[in-house]
């Protein structure tokens, strides 16, 4: 296959330059001017005019199966992230049963080859049953092919067991991603604690009990000489906390998602209490936006994370107090950082890296980069097709997103992993038939 002409973007070599890209079965084999001149009779996909990068790296999904497969399954889940050009996704442990043993992380490996159209990479439970007591399958996770480990949707309570977390983490080589939460400051609160949240009416969540975790963390990580990685940052008390600790040479790191860097808890208020803008962390304020923003640009905030955490209907379409945490969030993702990126004035390999090669570093796998031999999962990007979200035309079963009617700019044309195109949009410029596939 040869895709000609596109303007490659490589963040892992901070190149971008117009060239031709071969692909024999499912790898890269050659990059650069000229070779569409030279391979006759192949199947080419003329990508003038458009951008071609690297699939991007999700570190943080919840694809829901085992156990929740009416909100979301492996299948439908890689789809909505072929869909949105992610090629790797790493999926959190809250199942049911929870990923903390070996089985069930077997289970889901077994059923993201057979089902999946992108990677799937397993996320193991830091704790049995995400309860913070007791530590889970460590050792014999990792021998069943986790990536990392995260009780994610809480938090560690237990400083002494988020030490052992941290200490046996950095014997297996695994990262820690940690949900900070103070959940003594947290209870009952559905909104950021701010004059917004009052008006509405609504028991607030403060920054604070965010931040107040990600000190604890980044201390512990600091005396341990263990990483840590703070999963979807949400305020400027927590960048700073984390800024002062990356000076001193603690080994943290940190994401943000799509909708901190978009949204705000005025957002939500003139969304008239629809439970999609309701999510946790919850939407700050805008100078949070702002900070989170700013620590993007230089560096503080090492990676986009979608946090895509797909609900039934039923499960929003409650009174706001008792609706579901969380937004559907891989089919939007690309489009959302790009306009943040340009709000920022972050450049855009630079934009592209913290969702490609920065979180493929994270989570150790050697993925997200252009280069030759490496395994050809691609993205062919539109970047200038106008489109409005429609959930209803999601591939996810969550339809819960905060962005509907909204206006974006920039499409993901195609998606190749491992040579072949999964994803081909109903829009496509070849005027080939939309595809959304596993191929063998
Ligand atoms: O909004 C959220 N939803 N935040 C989390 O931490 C968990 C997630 C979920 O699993 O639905």
């Amino acid at each position: 296959m040869i895709l000609k002409g596109g303007w490659v973007l490589n963040p892992a070599t901070n190149t971008q330059e117009i060239m031709d890209i071969l692909i024999t079965e499912e790898r890269i084999e050659r990059i650069g001017g000229g070779i569409a001149r030279q391979f006759h009779g192949e199947e080419t996909f003329d990508c003038t005019g458009l951008w071609v990068m690297p699939g991007l790296v999700d570190p943080h999904v919840h694809l829901r199966e085992p156990g929740y497969e009416y909100k979301e399954t492996i299948h439908t889940g890689t789809q909505a992230a072929a869909a949105g050009g992610v090629t790797s996704i790493a999926c959190m442990a809250n199942t049911l049963p929870v990923n903390d043993t070996a089985t069930v992380t077997r289970y889901i490996r077994e059923k993201a080859n057979a089902e999946g159209i992108v990677e799937v990479y397993p996320v193991g439970a830091a704790t049995k049953g995400l309860r913070g007591e007791r530590l889970a399958e460590i050792g014999l996770m990792r021998e069943a092919g986790i990536v990392a480990l995260s009780d994610d949707g809480f938090p560690i309570r237990d400083a002494e067991i988020l030490r052992l977390v941290l200490e046996y983490a950095r014997r297996f080589g695994l990262p820690v991603i940690d949900h900070c939460e103070d959940l003594t400051l947290t209870k009952g609160g559905m909104v950021h604690e701010g004059k917004t949240g009052t008006r509405m009416g609504l028991k607030g969540i403060p920054c604070v009990a965010e931040s107040v975790m990600v000190a604890r963390d980044v201390l512990l990580a600091e005396w341990l000489k263990a990483p840590v990685h703070i999963a979807h940052v949400s305020c400027k008390e927590s960048v700073e906390l984390i800024r002062r600790a990356k000076e001193r040479g603690t080994p943290v790191t940190c994401e943000v998602t799509p909708h901190h860097l978009s949204l705000t808890v005025d957002d939500l208020f003139l969304s008239k209490y629809d439970a999609n803008f309701k999510v946790n962390p919850p939407l700050r304020e805008e100078s949070d936006r702002e900070a989170l923003l700013a620590a993007l640009k230089d560096g503080i905030i090492d990676c986009i994370a979608t946090d895509h955490a797909p609900h039934d209907a039923q499960s929003k379409m409650v009174e706001f107090e008792y609706a579901a945490n969380g937004i559907s969030g891989l089919e939007t993702a690309l489009p959302l950082a790009l306009e943040a990126g340009r709000q920022a004035g972050i450049p855009l390999l630079s934009l592209l890296s913290r969702m490609t090669v920065e979180p493929a570093r994270i989570l150790g796998i050697d993925r997200g980069r252009i280069s030759p031999g490496g395994m050809a999962n691609l993205v062919i990007f539109d970047p200038e097709k106008e489109w409005t979200v429609d959930p209803e035309r999601f591939f996810s079963k969550g339809k819960n997103t905060p962005f509907s009617g909204r206006a974006l700019k920039g499409k993901v044309m195609a998606t190749l992993f491992h040579g072949r195109a999964v994803y081909l949009d109903e829009n496509n410029p070849w005027g080939l038939t939309p595809i959304c596939v596993k191929r063998s």
